[in-house]
């Protein structure tokens, strides 16, 4: 069986965790590839919020296996946190959750590192969720990282002692005023990797061919977004891994000729947290209305994210990175109540109009040109059924499919799974 893909298309926070929390009673395995506790995937169900970092948001169904898979960079204290919570709430992780051993792990002094080297840069800060993620993806492309295959060996401790150590100098050498207490954040480690050690660690790349062999069903799930792709987003403003569906290949091991369907989240508008360019931010008070009526604060950092319009330049450059077979609209609710939308569908780029994303997208390179459709005033929250959606909308989606040239299969109404709009089956 060809592997499914599900990945975000903007600059992450689209609600993949919502989506794939729908999806999964069609898939036997949920596998995230990539990214760590620097996402915040949050899934309403029941009348209860939950957000997951760092373990697949399969977790709450019985008889679906999670893998966390090689390309994910695993904080143990996060990790255990988050196995804290599935435990209140009756989940019984213990069968159903698999890590890969070639998975890196995330130091305290990574998380140090990333807070250094944040310090460091003033006014030019990436804006990173401060979780080691950058240094921990340095550690593994320059071969000297932690995987969590190292911690069922012998010598671990003195691998980890060597590296914290250098860590530790390098934290000097930023000299930036960084307080903090190893001593303490190491005890918290080294709990939290006996919890891990109770988990199941495997070659996942075998378990996933194995089980493609057998017929099982898969879905990865990506984390951040496209435009945040170390290679094809806004760099430097990015995340340290490939977000895009490459990313899945690398980060569990199957081949590109095995990618099946590639399902790409989008809100019906932009937003973006941390610094970075970003064409179609609002700074009045439509922003304002989005921000508000959309509740966009991080999961991860609890920061307000910024807000604007649908970017269909950006779009479709992720569109075609990704290979997007089908596309899921989010939170269509939150425009309800706006007279008159606007779609960004070209820039003004050195006095030409342009339709691809150019290599630099700063405020004094682009300018948007918007094509203006008109609002829709009905509350979507409680609608179920795609005949029950106003033509307004639908007339906005139809406009965004055609300039696509991808079906908009799925829109989402509101956070609840049951919020959940199938348009089309394709
Ligand atoms: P880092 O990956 O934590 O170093 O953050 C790098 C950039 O990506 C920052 O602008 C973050 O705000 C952004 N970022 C990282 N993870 C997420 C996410 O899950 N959602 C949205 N933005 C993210």
């Amino acid at each position: 069986m060809a592997v499914d893909l599900l990945l975000g298309l903007q600059w992450g926070d689209e609600g993949k965790g919502k989506i794939v929390d729908v999806f999964t009673s069609k898939y036997d395995i949920i596998a995230r590839f990539q990214g760590g506790p620097n996402a915040g995937h949050t899934l309403v169900f029941n009348g209860r919020k939950h957000v997951l970092h760092t373990i697949p948001s399969g977790i709450f169904h019985d008889n679906t296996v999670n893998l966390v898979g090689n390309g994910v960079v695993i904080d143990p204290v996060i990790f255990k946190k988050e196995l804290d919570k599935l435990e209140e709430q009756n989940v019984d992780y213990k069968t159903s959750l698999y890590i890969s051993r070639k998975a890196h792990i995330i130091l305290p002094t990574h998380r140090l590192l990333d807070a250094a080297s944040e310090a460091s840069k003033g006014k030019a800060k990436i804006g990173s969720t401060l979780k080691g993620i950058g240094p921990t993806y340095m550690d593994k492309t320059g071969r000297n990282g932690i995987r969590v295959g190292d911690i069922e060996l012998a010598d671990w401790k003195e691998k980890y002692r060597a590296l914290a150590d250098k860590h530790e100098a390098m934290i000097d050498f930023y000299n930036v005023d960084i307080q903090y207490d190893l001593k303490e954040l190491e005890a918290d480690f080294f709990n939290a990797i006996e919890t891990l050690k109770t988990l199941k660690f495997i070659d996942s790349e075998e378990y996933v061919h194995q089980a493609q062999q057998s017929g099982k069903t898969i879905l990865a799930e990506g984390a951040q977004g496209s435009l945040l792709d170390i290679d094809f987003g806004t760099y430097p403003f990015v995340t340290s891994s490939n977000t895009t569906a490459a990313g899945a290949c690398t980060g569990l091991g199957v081949a590109p000729n095995q990618i099946g369907d590639v399902f790409g989240i989008f809100k019906a508008y932009t937003t973006r947290v941390g610094s970075g360019p970003f064409p179609t931010e609002l700074f009045d008070e439509d922003g304002e209305t989005m921000g508000r009526v959309g509740h966009e604060f991080g999961a991860t950092t609890g920061r307000p994210r910024r807000c604007g319009w649908l970017d269909l330049v950006a779009l479709r450059y992720a569109c075609q990175v990704n290979g997007v077979t089908q596309l899921i609209m989010m939170k269509g609710d939150v425009l309800s109540g706006f007279k008159t939308l606007k779609v960004c569908t070209a820039y003004k780029y050195k006095g030409e109009t342009i339709t691809h994303l150019p290599y630099n997208i700063e405020e004094e390179n682009v300018t948007p040109i918007y094509t203006e459709v008109k609002g829709w005033s009905e509350d979507l929250t409680g609608m179920t059924e795609a005949s029950q959606l106003p033509e307004t909308f639908n007339d906005y989606v139809t406009f965004l499919e055609k300039e696509l040239n991808i079906p908009i299969t799925i829109v989402s109404v509101g956070p609840d799974r049951k919020q959940t709009i199938v348009r089309k089956t394709v």
